[in-house]
């Protein structure tokens, strides 16, 4: 079972979206635990503070160092596990397939939300938080990121999905995009009175001809929409 914390200024935004679907099943039949620490509970003096103005200037607010200590004390304290400590933020390293695999089987995962302007630097440094980002674009905080990360992470948990599809076949894992789909109705009439049938060979029976369609769309689409996909796959087959 993994145990995430997660630190955060806005608790009431968990479980979130982590209580639905697949990963809300996985939660109740405890497959993962998650504990949410309200950074509002560490806050500093009278007002309880966890931000301040940054050093040098600038806009925003930043979060206490001494703040961040605290709440990591409360939450941590199991020190032997297999941990990993997380702060995301947009100027982190990017998050990918093969890092969810690297998380997926740890014991812990000790999450930090930024919200505001950032988070003090020597609290990363010195609690030693591995800086990760979930793409190149920014959010408001690092709740959503924070929730993306883990859906990716429990779904590899064994026993999490269903009808687990080969996990090498699954985009990113052989660098390739996945082959487009399609379902009843075969023959089907739009609104205009248009009909789109669907592609001939899915419904020939023909296993390897199937196969071999459908590696060649991938393949296809990879090279048109994701060419630094396609070039790595090139690489690795050389
Ligand atoms: Cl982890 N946080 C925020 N605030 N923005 C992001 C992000 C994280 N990853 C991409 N954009």
């Amino acid at each position: 079972m993994i145990n995430v914390k997660i630190l955060t200024g806005y608790p009431e935004m968990f479980p979130g979206g982590l209580a639905h679907s697949v990963i809300g099943k996985a939660l109740k039949e405890h497959l993962f635990k998650l504990e949410i620490i309200n950074l509002h509970d560490f806050g500093i003096d009278n007002r309880k503070s966890v931000d301040d103005e940054p050093f040098g200037g600038g806009p925003g607010m930043i979060l206490r160092p001494d703040v961040v200590e605290k709440a990591l004390l409360s939450a941590s304290n199991n020190q032997n596990l297999n941990s990993t400590k997380i702060y995301l933020t947009p100027s982190g390293t990017l998050l990918n397939q093969e890092k969810l695999g690297i998380f997926a089987k740890l014991d812990e995962i000790i999450i930090l939300c930024g919200r505001f302007e950032g988070v003090d630097q020597r609290a990363i440094d010195v609690l030693d938080f591995e800086e990760v980002s979930i793409g190149d674009y920014v959010l408001a905080g690092g709740e959503i990121a924070a929730q993306v990360l883990l859906e990716g992470c429990i779904r590899l948990i064994p026993g999490v999905l269903g009808h687990p599809k080969s996990l090498l076949e699954e985009t990113f894992s052989n660098n390739l995009l996945e082959y487009p789909q399609y379902t009843r109705p075969k023959v089907w009439e739009d609104s205009l009175g248009n009909k789109h049938d669907v592609p001939e060979v899915l419904t020939s029976g023909h296993h390897e001809n199937i196969k071999k369609w459908r590696l060649d769309k991938s393949t296809e689409k990879t090279k048109k929409i994701r060419q630094d996909l396609y070039i790595k796959k090139e690489q690795k087959q050389d």
